[in-house]
């Protein structure tokens, strides 16, 4: 058996009087990256957050190396390990790139510091030169950047990427996709929310597809890629 790492169990979201999670639930195993893919509005930027505690949620369970993490606050959530970079990115404009990742600083579950800062330029070149730039000057994708070495910062036991590549140019698809491989390559457990399959071939072992909040297929990535009837069902490809 697989070690796992999270586990989302039968979990229901609303917002407001609308139901988005309907009994969703999958594992995360330790070391992997797990594509969470689903078409526009399946309700994968809901699980995240769900999990990373900022939506509350009405039915289920989420736990994090068997301890319920659900209904804790979302700084808590952080503190036990779940490191969330949401869709819309949530830097700090007004800040420089040091100053953003500085005030990121916190120590991992069970003290560890394995990021410190000049890790976290090694591993995101990109930002090296730009550390007294202010965050709001930086493009869409040094932004992303910044926003996984905010994340890093925090000693995850789990990372959270939710579309990371959206809206971003060739070029820098291609830079985060080169470092989603470098973190899983350095066993990073990794939850990567795409609405592109291609963009997960690589980089994913597995993949879990939501369609209307609910968990329609949980399989290799390569058996998802070859069942043609399954990505003509629930993904835009
Ligand atoms: N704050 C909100 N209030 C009400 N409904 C919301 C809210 N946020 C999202 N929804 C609805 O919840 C559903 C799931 O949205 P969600 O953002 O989780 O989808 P998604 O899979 O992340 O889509 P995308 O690929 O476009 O990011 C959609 O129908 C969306 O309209
Ligand atoms: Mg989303």
């Amino acid at each position: 058996m697989a070690d796992v790492v999270l586990q989302v169990v039968d979990l229901d979201v609303f917002y407001g009087s609308s139901q988005i999670l309907f009994g969703l639930s999958f594992e995360v195993h330790k070391g992997e990256t797990l594509a969470l893919l689903g078409r526009n509005g399946a309700g994968k930027s809901t699980t995240m957050k769900a999990i990373a505690g900022v939506i509350p949620s009405r039915k289920g369970q989420v736990r994090l190396h068997g301890q319920t993490i659900l209904g804790e606050g979302a700084h808590r959530i952080a503190r036990a390990g779940i490191g969330y970079v949401p869709e819309d990115r949530q830097i700090f404009p007004d800040l420089t790139v040091q100053d953003n990742l500085e005030i990121a600083i916190k120590r991992g579950p069970g003290g560890a510091d394995d990021w410190p800062l000049e890790r976290i330029y090694d591993m995101l070149p990109l930002l090296a030169p730009l550390k007294d730039r202010l965050g709001g000057q930086l493009s869409g994708g040094e932004q992303q950047m910044l926003t996984v070495g905010r994340a890093l910062m925090g000693n995850p036991n789990v990372l959270l990427l939710d579309e990371p590549s959206e809206g971003l140019a060739p070029i820098m698809v291609q830079r985060i996709g080169d470092l989603i491989e470098t973190l899983r390559a350095l066993g990073k457990t990794i939850v990567l929310a795409e609405q592109n399959l291609q963009f997960c071939l690589g980089l994913a072992d597995r993949a879990v597809v939501i369609d209307r909040g609910t968990d329609v297929f949980v399989g290799s990535i390569k058996e998802l890629n070859a069942d043609a009837e399954i990505k003509q069902r629930y993904l835009s490809v």
